[in-house]
């Protein structure tokens, strides 16, 4: 036998038996998504390596390590996605859907980061991201966090936490770029060969360095909110003053710039203590200048993304319901005519809507029944020579000692509507 081939380090399978849970996440999302207005957007996988780094940043982790990035037959540099936003604002560009109008699309889809596997943390994810388009007030980044917050209810998650803070405009930032680098220069010596190169490229990434030899240093520098130009606090204030209308709590965070180059004032994180040093389960805010960036008509931004891997770790410890994906009823054929006899049987219960497994390839009735309890289904149909002579079905309740009954072919549909509902 030759050796089998194993998936890729930080590459999932998701097997049936954790889908479920997937798909009932998936479809609650969906639920709050529209109720707010978004509309799904699907865009492709592979990009042209140029969007990320002119979007993202070339000086970021992403951009510059953590690609997957090849050269295709036309050896045009191409990329996984890492991220959905780059994609969304190139497609909202190319078809025309951003200048002058405002837009509220969502997509979701897996994401490819080369980065050292982990819990919460894998080299192929999946994101439910939003992106907004054409609101340039405070009152569309309270709509953002108002439909997180409505879609944690949803899921039953509590202890989410709320980090905010606004990185100002490009220019404030600058000038806070200054500052920064200036108190950190004297503490080169204690730095990191990480920090030191984000010093040269990307200094505000210093404040995110989880070392913590480095703790002290970044807890003295100083505060990106002493450096908001005047409107870009009046816009955080607008943010501040609406979650506090909507009851919604939330902790300013002056040391949260994010890991990607295109935000400009509000950013924001929700975070839980429950996974380990994979905090972040949702994190996004305003990317105002993004659009004339790659090529756009200026058009003001902001979105986020929800790690799903991460949201459903959360969702799974809280023990939230799975969608129901398996039958409800398991068919066993016995005889030569068991099978010309039940299939049309079967077609009729699921144009009834019952999600029905009809046993393929033979074997004894006790094999059968055996596949038939090990389906999750509720009822086995047993149709064998007697059955198809009479004009009954025998049925047993796989998860109740009752003895099998006959039920006709006819009332089958009648008989599950009395003991089944369509989702059990
Ligand atoms: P991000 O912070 O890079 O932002 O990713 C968003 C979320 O995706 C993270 O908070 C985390 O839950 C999840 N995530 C990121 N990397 C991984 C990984 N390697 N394994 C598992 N989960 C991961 C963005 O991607 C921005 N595009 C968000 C955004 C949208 N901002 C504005 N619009």
């Amino acid at each position: 036998m030759s050796r089998s081939i194993q998936a890729i380090r930080g590459m999932n399978d998701l097997l049936p038996d954790v889908t479920g849970l997937w798909q009932e996440i998936e479809a609650r999302a969906r639920d709050v998504l529209h109720a707010y207005g978004y509309r799904e957007i699907r865009l492709p996988l592979v990009e042209k390596t140029e969007l990320f780094a002119r979007s993202i940043g070339q000086a970021t982790d992403i951009v510059e390590k953590e690609m997957y990035t090849f050269e295709d037959r036309n050896g045009d540099n191409l990329a996984l996605r890492p991220e959905g936003t780059a994609g969304c604002v190139r497609a909202g560009i190319q078809h025309g859907l951003l200048h002058n109008q405002t837009q509220r699309f969502w997509y979701t889809g897996p994401m490819f980061r080369h980065e050292r596997p982990q819990k919460g943390r894998y080299r192929q994810f999946h994101q439910i991201g939003v992106e907004t388009f054409g609101m340039a007030g405070p009152d569309i980044d309270v709509e953002l966090i108002l439909l997180n917050a409505r879609l944690w209810k949803a899921l039953g998650l509590e202890h989410l936490t709320l980090e905010l803070n606004s990185l100002g405009t490009v220019e404030s930032r600058r000038e806070y770029r200054r500052a920064l680098v200036e108190y950190l220069e004297p503490f080169r010596d204690r730095l990191d060969e990480d920090s030191l190169r984000r010093l040269e490229h990307n200094p505000l990434r210093v404040l995110d360095s989880k070392n913590p030899g480095l703790k002290d240093i970044i807890a003295g520098a100083p505060s990106l909110t002493d450096y908001l130009d005047q409107e870009s606090g009046v816009h955080f204030e607008g943010l501040c003053a609406g979650l506090d209308r909507a009851g919604i709590e939330y902790v300013l965070n002056p040391r949260l710039v994010r890991g990607l180059d295109y935000y400009t004032r509000t950013v924001f994180e929700w975070t839980t203590d429950r996974l380990g040093a994979q905090s972040a389960v949702c994190a996004g805010g305003r990317f105002d200048g993004l659009v004339a960036q790659l090529g756009g008509r200026p058009a003001p931004a902001a979105g986020f993304a929800i790690g799903l891997e991460r949201l459903i770790e959360l969702a799974a410890l809280k023990a939230l319901p799975a969608a129901e994906n398996r039958p409800q009823v398991y068919f066993v054929l016995l005889g030569e005519r068991a099978s010309g006899t039940a299939m049309p049987l079967a077609e009729r219960l699921r144009d009834d809507r019952w999600r029905v497994e009809v046993h393929c390839g033979g074997g004894s009735m006790k094999s059968q029944m055996k596949k038939a309890d090990r389906s999750g289904a509720r009822f086995a149909i047993i149709v064998g020579d007697d059955e198809c002579d009479r004009g009954a079905a025998s049925v047993k309740d796989l998860r109740a000692a009752e003895a099998q009954v006959s039920v006709d072919f006819d009332d089958l549909d009648e008989f599950l509507k009395q003991h089944l509902t369509n989702t059990n």
